[in-house]
Parts: C-alpha cells; sequence; structure tokens
C-alpha cells in the first residue's frame, strides 16, 4: 500500500473490508454532527474532539492542537525514548483536515492500540511461563505492594517495568517501522544516498536480535533493563514504540494498560509451561504485525 500507492490508487484496490468501512464511516458521521452541534461542543476533552475542533482547518491556524514539552525525561521516556512534541513545520503540512482523515485516523486508533497491547500481554505471559524464577520475583514485586495498585505504585516496580521491555524487545509488535525521505539525505560515508521521496522500512526486529547490541539476544533476560544495567544498552538499539516526531502517540497508556493487566494476573495466576506451548516461538514471515501464531500456555490460579 505505501511502497505502491499509485497501483493502489489505478486498481481500486481496497484493503478494508467494505462491511467494516461502513460501520466506522455511519457511526462516525454520526459522532461527528453530534459533537459539531454547539450544545455538545463543551462536553469532550478527548483527542476525537480535537480533530473535530480541527476539521476543514489548515495546519497553520492549527497550531494550539501540538504541545511543546520540554521537561526533563522521566523513566518512561529514559527506556522507550523521548516523544517529541515539537510543532511540525506547517509549510510541509499541505491541506486541510477532511472527515475521511479523521476516519482513517480513528481506525488507526483502534488497530493500533488493540493488537499491540494485546500482542505485548500474550508474549509476556508466553515469557513468564518459560521463566519461572522470573515469574516468582515479579510476583514477589506485585505483593510488595500490598493490593495497592494504582497509576503511582505500579510506575514504582521495576521488576515490571524490566520485564515488559525486555518483552517488547523480543517480541515488538510491529516489526517494522516506514519513513519516507522529506530530502535526498547522504547516508554517511557508505556511498549511499536515499532520494527524497523514497520509502525506507526499517526492520526493528533485526536491531532487537543483534547480538552486537544484546549479548544471548535469544534469551529473554529482563535484567538488561534494571536501572543499574540500562547504561549498557546502544543508543537508539531499542525502539518497540518507533523514535522520533512520528512515535507511538499511546506510548503511557499502552505501557500503564498492559502493566495494570500484568499485575491483576500475576497476583492471582500462575502461568506454566504445558505439553502445547511451543518453544521457541517462530515468527510468520512478510507480517506487518508479529504473528507467531497461537500460544499456549497453562494457567494456574494462586492458593
Ligand atoms: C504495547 C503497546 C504499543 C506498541 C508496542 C505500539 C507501537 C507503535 C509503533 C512502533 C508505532 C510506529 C511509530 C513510528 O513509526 O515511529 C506506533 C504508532 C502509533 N500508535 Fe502505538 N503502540 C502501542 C500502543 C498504542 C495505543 C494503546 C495506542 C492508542 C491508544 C496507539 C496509537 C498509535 C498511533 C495513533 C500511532 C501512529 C502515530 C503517528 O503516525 O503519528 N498505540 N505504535
Amino acid at each position: 500500500m505505501k511502497t505502491f500507492p499509485k497501483v493502489l490508487e489505478w486498481t481500486q484496490f481496497k484493503s478494508t473490508d467494505p462491511k467494516v468501512e461502513n460501520f466506522f464511516r455511519s457511526a462516525l458521521t454520526s459522532m461527528i454532527a453530534n459533537r459539531k452541534s454547539m450544545a455538545n461542543r463543551s462536553k469532550h476533552n478527548d483527542y476525537l474532539q480535537l480533530m473535530v475542533n480541527a476539521l476543514n482547518k489548515t495546519a497553520d491556524n492549527n497550531s494550539h492542537i501540538t504541545g511543546n514539552s520540554a521537561e526533563e525525561p522521566d523513566d518512561t521516556e529514559r527506556i522507550y525514548g523521548q516523544r517529541d512534541e515539537k510543532p511540525m513545520n506547517s509549510t510541509k503540512l499541505k491541506g486541510e483536515l477532511t472527515e475521511d482523515d479523521i476516519l482513517a485516523n480513528t481506525v488507526l486508533f483502534l488497530v493500533a492500540g488493540y493488537e499491540t497491547t494485546a500482542s505485548l500481554l500474550s508474549y509476556l505471559s508466553y515469557s513468564l511461563a518459560l521463566n519461572d524464577k522470573c515469574q516468582q520475583k515479579l510476583y514477589e514485586e506485585v505483593m510488595s505492594f500490598d493490593g495497592k495498585y494504582d497509576y503511582e505504585s505500579i510506575s514504582k516496580m521495576p521488576y515490571l517495568e524490566a520485564c515488559v521491555a525486555e518483552t517488547l524487545r523480543l517480541y515488538n509488535p510491529l516489526v517494522v517501522l516506514f519513513r519516507m525521505a522529506n530530502e535526498d539525505y547522504k547516508l554517511g560515508d557508505t556511498g549511499i544516498t536515499i532520494p527524497k521521496g523514497m520509502m525506507v522500512n526499517l526492520d526493528v526486529q533485526s536491531i532487537h536480535r543483534n547480538p552486537d547490541y544484546y549479548p544471548n539476544p535469544d534469551r529473554w533476560d529482563p535484567e538488561r533493563f534494571l536501572p543499574e544495567n540500562r547504561d549498557q544498552l546502544a543508543p537508539h538499539s531499542y525502539m518497540p514504540f518507533g523514535i522520533g516526531p512520528r512515535n507511538c502517540v499511546g506510548m503511557r497508556f499502552g505501557l500503564m494498560e498492559a502493566k495494570t493487566a500484568v499485575v491483576c494476573l500475576v497476583q492471582k495466576f500462575r502461568f506454566t509451561r504445558s505439553v502445547n506451548t511451543c518453544v521457541p516461538l517462530i515468527p510468520k514471515k512478510h507480517e506487518f504485525i508479529l504473528n507467531c501464531g497461537e500460544i499456549n500456555i497453562g494457567v494456574e490460579l494462586r492458593k
């Protein structure tokens, strides 16, 4: 789609089932109509409302919708990278935001938010099932908070953070990142120039499993991401949420959502390796979202 957009236009090929598209289109049309009416405008403080406010306006008169955080990076940003929220150069953003743009962004939010977080939870449960010592360590950390599981306490669980980060290294849900060159770009002294307009695919999986950056790369080892070991990580060798100004907007939400689910599960259940557990998992080729087929593990209720 991204590599041959003209072919897509010419063949009129649709990658989405028309029934699904119609469902989202009609749901969104009525929501937008509702949001546009003065009576409802002030009641919503969400992403859809930001887009509705920006409808039919150009980027120039919408600079207020991007923030610019100059704050010190916190722990999440130290591991996963900072969100560069400088307003984009408006001369590069042509045209107005249309209802089709809102529709595309709404569906993107659903797809980007659900599949990735669900995938993180599957691979983390699987990794815990195969590494009982790590699971026990995580269980003890979780139990030390004595049932007080809120935003603040979950942010203070370094071993949980490390388990999540290591899972996203070995099993990053989006295996490839895409970028289009904005200008001719010389790649150091390699003699290679990426021409303006060329699509570049970044194979994040290979970087995450490169032994130069991660010794024993196929081993799931949360210790790599404990605060005392993090300075051994090579810069830019870890990007499960992408990189730069277009990295994942849902990063903090996705992490907190997944961590909350893990905490609730780990305190009640123990994951085990069963006869149906496949080791190792083999990622399928040519997939945009990581797909290792079925993941089977055992689940025991803790006493
Ligand atoms: C573990 C969970 C998640 C992972 C691993 C993940 C990963 C990613 C990655 C790798 C990208 C591409 C970034 C780039 O090209 O540099 C991305 C983009 C995006 N993600 Fe996530 N994501 C997660 C959760 C979420 C959630 C929960 C939401 C929404 C609530 C979300 C919304 C988005 C959106 C809208 C984009 C496109 C951003 C843009 O193009 O500017 N993601 N995500």
